[in-house]
């Protein structure tokens, strides 16, 4: 895929707050065309809305929820039809859930693996045949700097672990597709404020040490730039210092429910 992005076409799941709303801005601050994909109607029309008026780009909101088949058929069949061929995909929809695993909900389980590994493997494998025949391609998956840790972290560990598998799956991938010309990249996101990570200013000694999106902005820029002969294969970017007052991550902040 050429430098220039101006007209490509992208698609940004969980793109209506957080990470994904951000990376969504920056993908269409490089004049891409997208597609913005969340299960909430109301928000994800406003972030579409916010982003055409700012960036002068075309932007069509899907109501998509990405554990379920048909919407991610939808998904791509809606971006194809009225934005043309997909030459991004930023998977980034995610949803937390932090107990002792003894304590885990039953259902946070299945609703974990379906959104936070199955939603990103079956949209990659809706869009890659497109991709192969094109020659061209760039995946971002969303990882998590969690995924650094051994052992993973306390009251984390279903989660963490699918991001794991999520960030082996995406490592093969590239190796598995790199004579196509196709990118995948990994990001590895430290703690970052936003809906998912809860409250973290009321358990944080020095709110400085909280990540905004800013770096994780940086990093897709450059993975979605790099030249075309290059693959920037994970790229995590992590807090300075640690932003939890204690030594192990608070739980009961499930987010699933939304
Ligand atoms: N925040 C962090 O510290 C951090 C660190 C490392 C990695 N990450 C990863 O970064 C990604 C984004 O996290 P975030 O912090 O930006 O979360 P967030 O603020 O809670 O936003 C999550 C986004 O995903 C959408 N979403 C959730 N479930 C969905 C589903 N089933 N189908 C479609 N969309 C869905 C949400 O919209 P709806 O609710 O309307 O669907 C929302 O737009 C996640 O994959 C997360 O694991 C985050």
């Amino acid at each position: 895929m050429s430098n220039d992005l101006k007209g490509k076409t992208a698609i940004v799941t969980g793109a209506s707050r957080g990470i994904g709303k951000a990376l969504a801005c920056t993908a269409a601050s490089l004049g891409v065309n997208l597609s913005i994909a969340a299960r909430q109607e109301g928000p994800l029309k406003e972030t579409a809305e916010e982003i055409a008026k700012k960036y002068k780009v075309e932007v069509q909101p899907v109501v998509c929820d990405v554990t379920k088949l048909q919407d991610l058929e939808n998904l791509v069949n809606k971006t194809k039809e009225n934005l043309g061929d997909i030459d991004i995909l930023i998977n980034n929809a995610g949803v937390s859930s932090q107990y002792p695993f003894q304590e885990q909900p039953l259902e946070d389980l299945e609703k974990l693996a379906h959104t936070n590994y199955l939603g990103y493997v079956r949209l990659i494998r809706l869009v890659i045949n497109d991709m192969i025949n094109r020659k061209s391609g760039s995946i971002i998956n969303m990882v998590s700097g969690s995924t650094l840790c051994d052992p993973l972290p306390r009251n984390f560990i279903v989660y963490s672990s699918l991001k794991v598998g999520l960030r082996a799956f995406s490592k093969a991938l590239f190796w598995e597709l790199r004579d196509h010309g196709i990118k995948v990249t990994s990001i590895l996101p430290g703690v970052t404020d936003t809906d998912l990570t809860g409250k973290l200013k009321e358990i944080t000694q020095d709110t400085s040490r909280l990540m905004t999106t800013e770096a994780i902005e940086n990093a897709v820029r450059f993975a979605l730039t790099v030249p075309q002969n290059v693959c920037p294969l994970e790229i995590a970017v992590i807090n300075q210092q640690t932003p939890w007052t204690a030594p192990v991550i608070p739980y009961k902040q499930a987010h699933l429910n939304k």
